[in-house]
């Protein structure tokens, strides 16, 4: 059997305002790729916001519901507010938006981290932000620019860390 250095492990955050509508679907849907791929014991997936308004709270019942459609698990998920060691115990920290991006490069310590904004991965979508649906109300939208997104991190992960 393939053994699995832990310590090796990839660590995936995306971050968004609030991380109740954005953040926790990305967080689902991407993890639900991970374990069809079968890289979920490489793969360590979380979600976090700049801000920390919902600390605690489950992800938004828009959310869970586009989730639920799509048989996607969000099962223990509950936002936090990003932390200073997010910087170093995660290796691709991935915005939401052009905001979340400029106010993550504000907070990070350390000059290498590897900050992203998920839709610049995406060259063919003319949405470069993931448009905020605790304002906009359009879940759907932000589910098929994830799908999108997620896709595009998970290849270019592969191709970086070989997996
Ligand atoms: P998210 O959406 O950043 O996609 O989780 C928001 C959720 C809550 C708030 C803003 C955005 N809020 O101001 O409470």
């Amino acid at each position: 059997m393939k053994r699995i250095d832990h310590e090796n492990r990839v660590g995936v955050l995306f971050v968004c305002l609030g991380n109740i509508c954005r953040s926790p679907m990305a967080e689902a849907v991407f993890r639900h790729r991970v374990i069809k791929a079968q890289l979920q014991e490489l793969i360590t997936i979380d979600s976090a916001g700049t801000g920390n308004w919902h600390t605690g709270k489950p992800p938004h019942e828009g959310t869970r519901r586009i989730l639920d459609q799509y048989g996607i698990s969000y099962e223990g998920q509950k936002a936090r507010q990003v932390a200073g060691d997010d910087f170093t115990r995660f290796d691709y920290i991935v915005a939401m938006d052009g905001q979340n991006e400029q106010d993550l490069r504000t907070l990070a310590s350390r000059a290498d981290a590897r900050i992203i904004k998920l839709m610049d991965l995406v060259p063919e979508s003319l949405l470069k932000d993931v448009p905020d649906p605790y304002y906009t109300g359009n879940f759907e939208e932000v589910y098929d620019l994830l799908t999108a997104g997620c896709s595009a991190l998970l290849e270019l992960i592969r191709r970086e860390k070989g997996l």
